[in-house]
């Protein structure tokens, strides 16, 4: 494994860190189980990870013996824009990505980001780019939503729009969303994007003062 200091060194010897997880894990699981990583196609970041290596880190996945690879994309790094803090979309974020990547893999393919309509996912399907779609924010809108939309009825989720936004605003919102549904408190959730930000740093700042004094 390469040293943590090492961060100059090539993407092959950065992502073998990756080889050693998959194969450990499958050690620990068995042949059976099935294991998926998520991977970005991009940081979004100067001096990040760029799509032809996220295409590199693909070809060395296709030797392990991973049995999914969720393509995504963005970074929680500071000043960097984080994909599920997008506001706007005109569709599946990272599609032709996902198809270059099928093209030099046969593990199959989820792509995650920017879907919102059942065409889209339908659409991405049908051509080719992708083997599974990965849903966030649209299921945290509906908790349902696979089933909604594999049932007769179809329905697509009402996305929130946001007068104003602050850099992590979007996703501090879903998340407290996300909190709100894991205690059965969705029903009565309406509030602003300021103030789920408040709730999601004031949280934060609780577990980090947890992690300090477990950790120190
Ligand atoms: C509330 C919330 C929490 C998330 N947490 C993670 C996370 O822990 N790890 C991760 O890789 N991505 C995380 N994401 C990013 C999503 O997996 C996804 O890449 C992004 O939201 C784009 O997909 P979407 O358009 O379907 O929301 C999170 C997104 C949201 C909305």
């Amino acid at each position: 494994m390469s040293k943590p200091e090492d961060c100059s060194a090539p993407l092959v010897v950065r992502a073998s860190v990756i080889a050693e997880i998959i194969e450990a894990v499958r050690e620990a699981v068995g042949a059976a189980f099935p294991i998926g990583i998520k991977i970005n196609s991009t940081d979004n970041l100067a001096g990040g990870l760029s799509r032809e290596e996220a295409l590199d880190v693909v070809r060395m996945l296709d030797r392990t013996s991973v049995d999914l690879i969720d393509v995504s994309g963005g970074t929680y790094f500071p000043g960097a824009p984080s994909s599920s803090d997008r506001t706007a979309s005109s569709g599946p974020y990272f599609l032709d990505f996902a198809e270059r990547a099928k093209s030099v893999t046969a593990v199959p393919i989820m792509l995650t980001g920017g879907f919102k309509t059942r065409d889209e996912a339908k659409m991405a399907i049908e051509r080719g780019a992708a083997d599974v779609v990965g849903l966030a924010r649209a299921m945290v809108l509906n908790p349902s939503l696979p089933k909604t939309w594999l049932s007769a009825r179809g329905g697509d989720p009402e996305f929130p729009v946001f007068d104003a936004t602050v850099p992590g605003g979007v996703t501090a919102w879903y998340s407290m969303r996300l909190t709100a549904i894991g205690q059965d408190k969705d029903a009565d959730f309406d509030q602003s994007l300021a103030a789920a930000l408040e709730a999601y740093e004031a949280r934060d700042e609780e577990r980090c003062t947890k992690w300090r004094a477990r950790f120190a």
